[in-house]
């Protein structure tokens, strides 16, 4: 049985936002510096006006993070990706960079000036000598566990943890700086840049290249079970219970509250446990609620990623917005399954698709896997949860207040976390997860005057400040 599907609302070409940013060189200009790019760069490289390549160049998970650009730009080498900022720098034009272009804050990896895709940085290297592998900066995580897959190793990527966060396994980047000299980045050859590299996005120039560190990996077990609604105590309970009880570091599960299209809550776990089998008792808890369907084995992690509904609303208009929790007591977790059934029946007439409440209950170590300093977190003082808030819906004319509700939500959400003592005030936001208005005090803490300085050192001229995106 299919738990929800999407047939009330049938995919139309929504109109993308026609959303001109406060341009400092205008329409004409911008095609002129299309023209001055594809003339300077090598032949390797490509500029696109339209045509399923210039599609793919501004296409967004999100559609509400999708502009049109006045042309686009693959560059394959880091001297073209110099050439061009140095070209953008020199005109004042804005631009955007976008690698998996995940991003549902529209601006931050979008623009009506030049779109910069990174899809011709496809490399994977694994070097079992130092046991890290090179990642192309255009790639997306399944594509990297795919290509790891043979050598039996994988990297802490998206939707996986036990090995902190993906930055705190960053040996190296090769960066294009904003003045277009093309540098490699490691905590010895310098440390302010590679502190601010890990967690401050595109305010430094632009990365070509990661350097990480790979894990071996063998089979795994898990995958995603859907629940009705009927059992939404049941599910609460095991998820409070796993996240104060589970220590395994293992042993991952993301419980998601949603509204759905057919105008149904519903419940989504994924499982995860990396290994072929989970020690007895850790999922029984999940696997023992009657459910709508469950689709659990042991299988390759390539096939444990790609059979997680990550994709079920791409292409739709959609946004996050996020608290920080310390814990997910029951009476949090009832509020978040409340919140979810109020803004989905509010909110669906104005073509809601899907109301989530994401649960990831990590383990309070999760800050503790760091060697060296980095943007983000703001303090590694005490380890933190983002619950990821997600709305999705199909008509621009609702965007402003599916965000808004968002923000509502969140501050209600969070003044119960605290009331509740699962969350303190001001606790720090995660980055990956916040709407675009966040301030930045929020995500980077004491850190941020550091960032403001090395921004001030690094790019003297704020080239990257014509790109979008949290500024610093
Ligand atoms: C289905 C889904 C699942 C997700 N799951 C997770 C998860 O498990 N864990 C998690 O942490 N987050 C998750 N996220 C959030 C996601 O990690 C963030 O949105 C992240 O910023 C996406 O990166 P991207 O390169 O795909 O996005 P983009 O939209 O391409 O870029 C995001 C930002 O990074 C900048 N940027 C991109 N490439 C470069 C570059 N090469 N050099 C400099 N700056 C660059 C962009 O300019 C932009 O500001 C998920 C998002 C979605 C939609
Ligand atoms: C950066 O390091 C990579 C991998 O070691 C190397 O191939 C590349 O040439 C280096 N780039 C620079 C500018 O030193
Ligand atoms: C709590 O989790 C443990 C395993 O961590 C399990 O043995 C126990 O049955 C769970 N209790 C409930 C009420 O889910
Ligand atoms: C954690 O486990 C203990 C011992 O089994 C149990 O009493 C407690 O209720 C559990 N915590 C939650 C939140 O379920
Ligand atoms: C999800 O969509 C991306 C494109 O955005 C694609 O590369 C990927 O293969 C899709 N994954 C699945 C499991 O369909
Ligand atoms: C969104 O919130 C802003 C600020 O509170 C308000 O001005 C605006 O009218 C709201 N828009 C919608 C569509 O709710």
């Amino acid at each position: 049985m299919k738990p929800f599907s999407f047939a009330l609302f049938v995919m139309t070409n929504v109109a993308i936002a026609a959303n001109p940013t406060s341009a400092t060189t205008g329409p004409t200009d911008v095609t002129s510096i299309c023209e001055a790019i594809e003339a300077t760069v090598s032949s390797v490289s490509q500029v696109y006006h339209y045509g399923p390549e210039y599609d793919n160049d501004i296409f967004h998970w999100a559609s509400s993070s999708t502009q049109h650009a006045a042309c686009s730009f693959d560059p394959a080498t880091p001297e073209d990706v110099g050439i061009a900022l140095q070209i953008l720098g020199d005109n004042r034009c804005p631009f955007a960079v976008k690698g998996g272009g995940h991003a549902t804050n529209p601006g931050f990896s979008s623009t009506t000036g030049v779109q910069i895709a990174m899809t011709k940085f496809s490399e994977v290297t694994y070097d079992p000598q130092t046991q890290t592998a090179i990642i192309g900066a255009g790639l997306v995580w399944d594509d990297v566990y795919a290509a790891l897959e043979e050598y039996g190793v994988t990297v802490a990527g998206g939707r996986f943890t036990g090995h902190g966060l993906t930055i705190d396994t960053v040996q190296a980047y090769e960066l294009v700086s904003p003045n277009g000299e093309v540098v490699n980045v490691t905590e010895s050859s310098d440390p302010d840049l590679f502190f601010a590299l890990k967690g401050g996005y595109n305010n430094f120039g632009i990365v070509t290249r990661f350097t990480l560190k790979t894990f071996s990996q063998a089979q795994v077990w898990g995958g995603t079970i859907f629940y009705p609604w009927t059992v939404v105590d049941q599910v609460t309970i095991a998820t409070a219970n796993f996240s104060a009880n589970s220590t395994d570091p293992k042993a991952q599960v993301i419980v998601l509250y949603n509204y759905g299209a057919e105008l149904v809550p519903f419940i989504s776990a994924m499982l995860f446990y990396d290994g072929p089998t989970p020690s007895p008792g850790i999922f029984d808890p999940f696997l023992v609620i009657p459910s709508l369907s469950k689709d659990i084995s042991t299988r390759s992690l390539v096939s444990l990623v790609r059979s997680f509904p990550s994709n079920v609303t791409e292409g739709q208009r959609g946004v996050f917005n996020t608290i920080s929790t310390s814990g997910y007591s029951v009476e949090l977790l009832q509020e978040f399954a409340s919140e979810a059934l109020y803004w989905g029946t509010q909110l669906s007439p104005f073509s809601g698709v899907l109301f989530s409440y994401i649960v990831e209950p990590f383990l309070p170590t999760i800050f503790s896997h760091n060697a060296t300093p980095s943007a983000y977190p703001g303090s590694r003082e005490r380890g933190l949860f983002p619950l990821a808030i997600y709305f999705g819906w199909m008509l621009p004319s609702s965007d402003e207040l599916m965000r808004n509700a968002t923000r509502m939500s969140a501050a209600k959400l969070s003044e119960k976390a605290i009331s509740l003592g699962d969350s303190i005030p001001d606790a720090p936001l995660y980055n990956n997860y916040a709407i675009s208005d966040t301030p930045l005090e929020r995500m980077y803490g004491d850190n941020l005057q550091r960032l403001r300085s090395i921004k001030q050192e690094v790019d003297p001229n704020n080239v990257m400040g014509l790109a979008g995106g949290f500024k610093f």
